[in-house]
């Protein structure tokens, strides 16, 4: 084969990546999110364990709405004792409303993450605890619930949800008066022990494995 027939080969095989990879990408709101939030959440959403952020990938629109709307508002991560909710609160502030809109029908169209299994709790048992606790505002697939304003818990990684867990359960997060929703989770997740909270949040991803194709509502 001569190398200009290899070469064009390859090259088609390049192109047919780029069209069938990463989806090119170049709407207002897929421009704002690389310039404002990538470098701390990732360029897919996906978070990242080293900036301590969440995955926002495919988060629907009311909850990422509601969240940065608390964050501007100093409801969620005014707290002195939350250095992350802090950075957060800081980079919200910044946002003006049609941003936000941009921002938020971006990032709900993200394809969903599936976490690494990185906590060591008891599968078994967590499965147990979330029946028990946590089903009947979350759903028994963890996609959540927009009556409820419960959010899905599919896509997050099992450090974030059991870092949230503890703050829900010291107050941290969810114990502001405005904080409608939080203060459910802050009087329930002060109810469970720290190794409950550790077997819950490192059950999740198993049941969001298993639940894969499970959607939920926008
Ligand atoms: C300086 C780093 C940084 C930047 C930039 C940043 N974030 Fe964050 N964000 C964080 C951290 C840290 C958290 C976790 C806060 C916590 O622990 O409660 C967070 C949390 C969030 C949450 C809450 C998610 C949930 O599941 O409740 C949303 C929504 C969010 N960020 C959206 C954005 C958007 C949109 C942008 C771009 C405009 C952005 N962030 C830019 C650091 C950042
Ligand atoms: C009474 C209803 C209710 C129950 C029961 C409940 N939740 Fe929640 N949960 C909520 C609501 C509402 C929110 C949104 C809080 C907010 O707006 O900040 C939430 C938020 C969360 C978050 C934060 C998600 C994020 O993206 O930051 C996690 C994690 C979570 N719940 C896990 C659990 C677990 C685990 C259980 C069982 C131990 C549980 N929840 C039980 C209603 C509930």
């Amino acid at each position: 084969m001569s190398s200009r027939i290899i070469l064009a080969i390859l090259l088609s095989l390049s192109q047919a990546f780029a069209e069938n990879g990463t989806p090119k990408n170049d709407s207002p709101g897929a421009k704002l999110f690389s310039v404002k939030c990538a470098t701390c959440h990732g360029a897919k959403a996906a978070g990242d364990p080293k900036q301590q952020t969440p995955s926002l990938a495919a988060l629907p629109e009311w909850y990422l709405t509601r969240q940065i709307g608390k964050f501007q508002k100093d409801i969620r991560g005014a707290n002195p004792g939350d250095p992350d909710g802090l950075k957060m609160r800081a980079v919200a502030h910044t946002l003006k409303p049609e941003e936000l809109k941009l921002l938020t029908a971006h990032i709900r169209k993200l394809p969903r993450v599936q976490s690494l299994f990185t906590l060591k709790g008891d599968v078994k048992k967590g499965r147990e605890l979330f029946r028990e606790n946590c089903m009947a505002c979350h759903r028994y697939n963890a996609t959540g619930e927009l009556v409820f304003g419960s959010p899905p818990l599919t896509g997050l990684q099992d450090w974030y949800i059991l870092k949230q867990l503890k703050k829900f359960k010291s107050g941290v997060r969810g114990d502001h008066e405005k904080d409608e929703e939080g203060r459910k989770m802050h009087s329930l997740a002060k109810t469970l022990t720290g190794e409950e909270l550790l077997n819950i949040a490192t059950f999740i991803p198993h049941l969001a494995k298993e639940h894969a194709k499970d959607r939920h509502k926008q």
